[in-house]
This record gives structure tokens, sequence and C-alpha cells, in this order.
């Protein structure tokens, strides 16, 4: 149990010393406790039956006598407030460590990690399995000091008192019932195991529904969905609650056991003592010695569901930890600097779940896009084009064939190098709840105020931000913006993109949710901003695309025409079609 831990002792790697000290601290108050107590207790309680008449102690000696209590008590005590501080304090620091490696561990996986995966169970991992983990790092570390030494104390007392107080031998047959108690710490941890893992996972569960009911407050009302949610969330609980149940079951019944399988020891040693006439503070003394030497094992029991727990949680933060980076930076990267903008797909197919033939996405797609164009990916719903898109900032990898900017195949890059190129407005874009000038900053840390408030010009999002928000540029504008009209929203989204100002520009449907006014303007300020850069536009309006280079027909993963728009339209029927059908509208 211990060694499945040992790789994240190092957490502990940067309070050591406070550690130290409270391991320090820890082995003093286990010794106080289990050798220095009873050794006490034979002490102070000896004139108490051996002095009769004359040889009775005077006021001096009996409180110099009686002092040796508080003074070893203080002891123990001040020890063992320390050694739970520090622990705790080390405890904190262990748990900065794991969330914060969790995290980064989150920055570092593929998106599509997230999608097959539930963002309410790994929230719980971060929050409550790490907790765990630090829970047993931290008491188990300590307590695996402190127990022991309690536990030798007592037995090194017990057996010395054994072997110089006459009469006192028996009470070694006292130990004999220590064996005994291992058997339940083993096969009780083994169903604790099991069941803690199941618990942890329900929890996950139950943080999950909870996050998704919270992210769909407007569609639960919108179908009357309270019921059916209350139901699912109520089904989630009651699980979460009768595994966490049988895993209280487990973890507290060991203790007690542990006690009443003890308890025999101390009667059959009481049994024995009477029959020796073992002297009165001799027998005091090693009663209590008996319980400083089952205490530490009725404790050890305690830990033992402490580390089943902790390594339940463990497995699964591994879960996540372990889980591959395919999209990581090459070794040896090659450098891009400020890209021209030049795109190749060759021979490109991509599948979202690396999976069968049906649900392959692109097929075979090979295009040139020169440096400098404005090249429009149109096509009906579905036919590939958000998913090509998302190939060149490297948000996947293609299934098989490659994708370059400026000649170069964007795995040899590092991501942080190809994605500073590139500016994204997605389809649905995402604003974080801070203030309007630090969701534009976004697009390029360091910008100066001029250059922000140009990009909202740029993107038709100044007026709006002056004249209607209450707080002008410093307005907050909510958990992903929802303070802000859909439109507004994406022009938000948009001056960002312009503040990049990066060489190649990804707008899919970019301007979708604006007004035909607000739209061609943004147009007239695009003719200006794209001098220069490559943009891939994504538009259903075909009003949008009026400025193209470059179109591109997609259907079903495949791009079935390309050319500029007159010769297209000429040869493409699937383009003709969806060309007509907006001039008639
Ligand atoms: N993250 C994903 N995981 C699995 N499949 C996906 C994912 N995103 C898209 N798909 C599938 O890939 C196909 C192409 O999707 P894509 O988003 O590229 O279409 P699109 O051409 O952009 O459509 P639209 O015009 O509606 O935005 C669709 O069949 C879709 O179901
Ligand atoms: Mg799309």
């Amino acid at each position: 149990m211990f060694a499945r831990f040992r790789p994240y002792y190092r957490y502990l790697r940067p309070v050591r010393i406070h550690f130290f000290a409270a391991i320090l601290l820890g082995v003093i108050c286990g010794g106080a406790s289990g050798g220095g107590i009873p050794w006490m207790i034979g002490k102070v309680f000896k004139p108490f039956f051996e002095n009769a008449g004359a040889d009775r102690l005077g006021t001096w000696a009996l409180v110099g006598l009686l002092t040796l209590i508080p003074v070893l008590i203080g002891v123990r005590c001040l020890a063992l407030f320390l050694n739970t501080y520090l622990v705790a304090y080390c405890g904190t620091v262990v748990l900065e460590g794991l969330r914060g490696d969790l995290f980064a561990k989150f920055q570092r996986l593929p998106l599509g990690y997230f999608q097959k995966s539930r963002s309410g169970d790994l929230l719980a991992r971060g929050v409550t399995d790490t907790q765990q983990v630090q829970q047993t790092l931290v008491t188990s570390a300590n307590d695996m000091v402190v127990l022991p030494v309690t536990f030798v104390g007592a037995i090194v007392y017990i057996v010395y008192t054994a072997f110089t107080v006459p009469g006192a031998g028996l009470f070694l047959l006292g130990l004999g019932v220590i064996p005994i108690c291992v058997l339940p710490i083993r096969v009780i941890g083994k169903n604790l195991y099991r069941r803690a893992q199941q618990a942890f996972a329900a929890g996950g569960n139950v943080s999950e529904l909870l996050r998704e009911n919270l992210s769909a407050t407007r569609e639960v009302r919108a179908f009357g969905l309270e019921e059916r949610e209350r139901s699912r969330f109520g089904a989630g609980i009651r699980r979460f609650f009768e595994l966490q149940m049988k895993v209280n079951k487990y973890a507290f019944a060991l203790s007690p056991l542990i006690e009443f399988i003890t308890v025999f020891g101390i009667a059959g040693a009481l049994f024995m003592a009477y029959r020796a006439q073992t002297p009165w503070n001799s027998v005091f003394a090693m009663i209590t010695a008996l319980y400083f030497c089952y205490d530490p094992m009725r404790r050890m029991g305690k830990l033992q569901s402490e580390f089943t727990r902790g390594a339940a949680a463990l497995d699964r933060i591994e879960q996540v930890m372990k889980e591959p980076e395919p999209i990581a930076d090459p070794a040896v990267p090659k450098t891009l600097g400020q890209a021209r903008g030049e795109i190749e797909f060759r021979g490109v197919s991509f599948t979202y779940g690396g999976g069968t033939a049906e649900e392959v996405v692109l097929r075979d797609v090979s295009v040139h896009i020169p440096a400098d164009s404005i090249v429009a990916l149109v096509g009906p719903s579905g036919a590939g084009k958000s998913t090509f898109a998302n190939l060149v900032p490297r948000f996947y990898d293609a299934t098989s064939g490659a994708v370059l900017v400026d000649g170069i195949d964007v795995r040899d890059l590092r991501q942080a190098d190809l994605r500073s190129n590139i500016a994204v407005v997605s389809q649905d874009s995402f604003l974080f709840n801070d203030t309007i000038y630090n969701n534009l900053l976004l697009g390029r840390a360091g910008a100066t105020r001029a250059e922000v408030e140009q990009a909202a010009r740029d993107a038709y999002a100044h007026e709006f931000i002056v004249s209607v928000l209450p707080q002008g540029y410093d307005t907050i504008v909510g958990e992903r913006g929802t303070s802000l009209s859909g439109g507004q929203r994406q022009r938000i989204a948009l001056a960002r993109a312009f503040l990049r100002n990066a060489p190649i520009l990804i707008l899919d449907e970019a301007t979708s949710a604006l007004d035909s006014e607000s739209e061609s303007a943004i147009q007239k300020a695009l003719q200006k901003l794209v001098v220069g850069k490559t943009v891939l536009m994504i538009a259903h309006r075909f009003s949008t695309l009026r400025d193209a280079n470059l179109v591109l027909v997609f259907d079903r993963g495949q791009i079935v025409a390309r050319g500029p728009h007159a010769e297209v339209y000429r040869s493409s029927p699937l383009y003709r079609g969806l060309y007509d059908q907006q001039q008639i509208a």
C-alpha cells in the first residue's frame, strides 16, 4: 500500500523541513504516549500502594512527584498540536501541487479527450479526488511514523517491566492478540477498495449531473424538464449515498473490531495478574501500556482504510495523468516565426473517433491555398467545413495525410508557434466572465488601448460598447458572455481576432448572428483587414463570400469543386443550387 503512493511523496519535497519537524514532533508525542505515560503511572502510583505510616512522602516530595504529570502530558500535548498543525500545512502544499499538475495536464490534453469525457466528472477528480489523495498522503506519512513509535514504545515498556517487576511477566501474554488483528484489516481492506472506487465514480456522476443542469437552465425551463432533472439527480445522489454508506460500513467497522479483539488481551492479562498478585501500580502501568499498544493497532486499521480510499482516488487521477497526449510538440521543432500564410492539405483524411469508414469526415482532401488568398468554404451542413478549418491550428491531427503551413508540416511545429500565426472566430465563441476590455485583450496580450479600440471599431463593436453597455469597456460580460446578445458576442469575438492581427484568419460563421447592416459594415472593414492575410471563411450566407478569390465546395467530406466563383458556379450543380436558392430568397 505504501509503495502505491511512493511516486507522490515528491509533492512533499518543497516542505520537507516542515515535514521532518512534524515527524520529529510526532515521534516525541508517540514516545511520550506509548512509553512515557505508562512509566509515569508506574512511578506516580507507587507511593500510594507502598508507603505506609512513617514512610509517607513529605509535601515537597509529593509535589515533585506529581509535577511529572503536567510536564509529561504538556510535552505530549504541545508536540501533538505542532505535529498536527505542520502536517496540515504540508498537506495543503501537496494538494496545491497535485491540483496544479492535474490542471496543467488538462491544458495539454487533446480536444477530443474532452468530447469523450464528462466535464463534471473531471471536475470531481480535480476537487474531491485530489483532496482524498492529499489526506491519505499526509495522514499516512505522519501516522506511519507516530503509530509505530507509540506501538514500539509501549512494547518496550511492557517487555522491560515484564522482566524487572516480579509477577508482571504474564502481561506479555496480552500481546498475543496482536496477530489476530491482522486478519480483519486484510479482509475489510479488500472490500473497501472496491466500494471506494465505485463511490468516487458515483460522486463524479453527481457533479456531472449538477454541471449539466446548471449549464442548461434555460432549456430545462423551456421544455419543462424540471421533474425529469429532479428525478435524474435524485437517482444520482441516492446511488452515491448508498455507495458511500458501504464505504463507511467497512471503514468504520475496522477500528471497533480491533478494539473488541484487543479487549480480550486486557481481560486475560488482568486474570493472570490477579492470580500472580502483581503489585497494583505495575498493574495500572501495564494496562496503560497495553492500551497504548492496542491503540496504534486500531488506528493502523483506520490508516489502512485511509490508504484504500486514497488509492481509489489516485487511480482516478492517474487515469487522467496517464492519458496520452497525441498532439504534443515535436522534440526538435521547426521554426515558423511570422508565417506568410500559405496552407496546403496533402491527401488528408480525418475521422473524429479514429473509428470506422462511415465516420470519415474528410476523405483524401488535397488543396493548395496560396498566401494572401481569401477562401470561401461552402457546402451543406455537416459536409466537413469546420473540421477542415480545425485542422489548420492543429486542434486535431489528420488521421492520414498532412497539413502544411508555409510548406512545413504542422506536426513539426511548436503548437504555440503555429497558433500565434492564426486567429480563429469559431461557430460558438467563448467569452470569459471578465470585462469587455480584457476579453478583447486575449487576442493579443500587450496591445495598447488604442489598438484594442481600433479592433473594436473594425468589428463594428465600439459603438454598442460605449453607447449601450453601462460601463463601456469595463462592463463584465457574465458567464460565457450571457449578458450580451448573440450578435454583440460575435462582434467581440471578431474584434478579438482582428486585434490578433495574425497572417491566417479563420472565420467560421463569424457573422451569422449579425443583421445585414452591420454585416456589410464588417465586410467593408474586412476588405481592409485581410490585405496580406490568408482567410478561410465559412458562411452559409453567400453575400459574405463576395470577396473570395477561391471557392471550395464541400460535400460529404470531399472537395467537389474549386476555383473562382464564376467558374465554380458553372461547373458545380451543388454550388449553383445553393447559390441560386439564396438569390431567390
Ligand atoms: N467533435 C466531433 N466529434 C465527432 N464528430 C464530429 C465532431 N464535430 C463534427 N463531427 C461530425 O463531422 C461531420 C462534419 O462536421 P463539421 O462540423 O465539419 O460540418 P460543417 O460542414 O462545418 O457543418 P455546418 O455547416 O453545419 O457547421 C458531421 O457529420 C459531424 O457530425
Ligand atoms: Mg461548421
